[in-house]
C-alpha cells in the first residue's frame, strides 16, 4: 500500500571478474613506470567510508559547492532536458543527487516526472544502501542500481526511454588525459542522439586552496590513498607497510592536476603475490595513486565537442570554484 518498491540490483562485475581485473591493474600498473594503480582500487568498504568522511572536511571544497549549485539550478536542469530515466555513474551515496531527483520528481515538472533512477558504483554495499534508502524516498521510482565499472560497462547499462547521465563530484577528473578522451568517446557510443550528460567538474583555482583540499590537517586525505596498500595486502597478499610510504600531494600547473602519490620512505623489497610481483623499491621511488585533474569552462566544451557532445547549460557556484555542465549527445 506505501507504493515502495525495493530496488533492483544488477551486478555486472563478476567476483571472479574483479579479482581478475584488479591482478591485471596491478601487474600493468605497479609492475609498470611511472608505477601507477587505477584509482577505483581505493573504493574498498573503508575507502568509501573515508572518502564520505573527506566529502565533509572544511578544506575539502569541491562538495559543497556542487551542492550549492545544485540547490540553486536543479529545477533549471530538470526543465532543460526531456530525460526520463536518470543514471548516475560513481553514485556513491547518491547524497548530492537527492537535490536533482527532487526537482525532477516535481510533478511540475515541464515534461513529466523521472520515471527510473540507475546508479551505478564498483562499490557495492555502499551503492546497495544508497539504493534501499531513495527507494523509500521517492515512492514510485523505479531505482534500478547497477554494481559495475564504468570504464568497461557503459554498453550494458539499462536503455528504453530517454536518459540523462550524471557524472558528479568530479570524478572524471580521476581519468589521466587519454583515458578521460577514452571514457568521454565511449560515453558518447553508448548514448543515443539527443540523449543527455551533466557533468561535474572542479576548476582551476590557486595552488593552496588546490593543495589544502588534498591534504588537509587531519590527515584523512592521506589515509584514503594509503587504503590502497591495505587493499594490495587484503587481496594479493602483498607485505607493504603502509608506515614506509610518505604523502605529500603536490599541484602540477602544466598538466592542471593535484598529483596524489605515495612515496618509500628508504629502498624495500615488497612481494605482491596474488600478482606474481616482486617489486624492489628504491629510497624515494612513488606510487602514482590518484591525480585530481581541475578544468577551464573552454576547456569542458572542447573535450566535449571532441567527444560529440554539444554544451546547452554551464551553471557554476558564486565562488566559481565549480561547474555543471549539460550537454546533449550529437
Ligand atoms: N558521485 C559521488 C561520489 C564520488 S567518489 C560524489 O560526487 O560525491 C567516486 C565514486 O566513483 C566512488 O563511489 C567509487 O566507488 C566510484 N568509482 C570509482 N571508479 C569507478 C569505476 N571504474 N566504475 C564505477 N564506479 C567507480
Ligand atoms: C572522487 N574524486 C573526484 C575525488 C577527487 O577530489 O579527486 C577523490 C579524492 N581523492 C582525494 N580526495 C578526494
Amino acid at each position: 500500500m506505501s507504493g515502495v518498491v525495493e530496488p533492483r540490483v544488477e551486478v555486472l562485475l563478476d567476483p571472479d571478474r574483479a579479482g581478475a581485473s584488479l591482478v591485471d591493474d596491478v601487474r600493468r600498473g605497479l609492475g609498470g613506470r611511472p608505477r601507477r594503480l587505477p584509482p577505483k582500487w581505493l573504493y574498498d568498504d573503508e575507502g568509501s567510508r573515508l572518502f564520505d568522511e573527506i566529502t565533509r572536511l572544511p578544506e575539502y571544497y569541491p562538495t559543497e559547492a556542487e551542492r550549492a549549485i545544485l540547490a540553486e539550478h536543479a529545477a533549471d536542469i530538470a526543465a532543460a532536458c526531456d530525460a526520463s530515466t536518470l543514471v548516475e555513474l560513481g553514485s556513491g551515496t547518491s547524497d548530492k543527487t537527492r537535490t536533482l531527483l527532487d526537482a525532477f520528481r516535481d510533478p511540475a515538472r515541464p515534461g513529466g516526472v523521472l520515471r527510473r533512477f540507475v546508479p551505478v558504483d564498483v562499490s557495492d554495499a555502499t551503492l546497495r544502501e544508497a539504493a534501499v534508502s531513495l527507494s523509500r524516498r521517492y515512492p514510485g521510482l523505479a531505482v534500478e542500481a547497477v554494481v559495475g565499472d564504468f570504464t568497461l560497462h557503459l554498453g550494458q547499462l539499462p536503455r528504453g526511454d530517454r536518459r540523462l547521465v550524471a557524472f558528479l563530484g568530479s570524478t572524471i577528473g580521476n581519468f589521466y588525459l587519454e583515458e578521460r578522451a577514452a571514457f568521454l568517446g565511449a560515453l558518447a557510443d553508448s548514448l543515443e542522439p539527443g540523449e543527455w550528460l551533466l557533468l561535474g567538474t572542479d576548476l582551476v583555482k590557486s595552488a593552496d586552496r588546490l593543495v589544502a583540499a588534498y591534504d588537509d590537517e587531519g590527515r584523512l586525505t592521506e589515509r584514503f590513498i594509503r587504503n590502497c596498500l591495505t587493499v594490495l595486502n587484503r587481496e594479493l597478499g602483498a607485505d607493504f607497510d603502509p608506515g614506509a610510504f610518505s604523502y605529500a600531494p603536490l599541484w602540477d600547473a602544466r598538466m592542471q592536476r593535484v598529483d596524489m602519490r605515495l612515496r618509500a620512505e628508504e629502498a624495500q623489497h615488497v612481494s605482491v603475490p596474488g600478482a606474481g610481483l616482486e617489486l624492489d623499491l628504491a629510497a624515494g621511488e612513488e606510487l602514482h595513486v590518484e591525480i585530481s585533474t581541475k578544468f577551464t569552462r573552454d576547456g569542458i566544451r572542447a573535450e566535449l565537442a571532441d567527444a560529440g557532445f554539444e554544451v546547452t547549460d554551464t551553471w557554476s557556484d558564486l565562488a566559481g570554484d565549480f561547474a555543471l555542465t549539460l550537454a546533449r549527445r550529437l
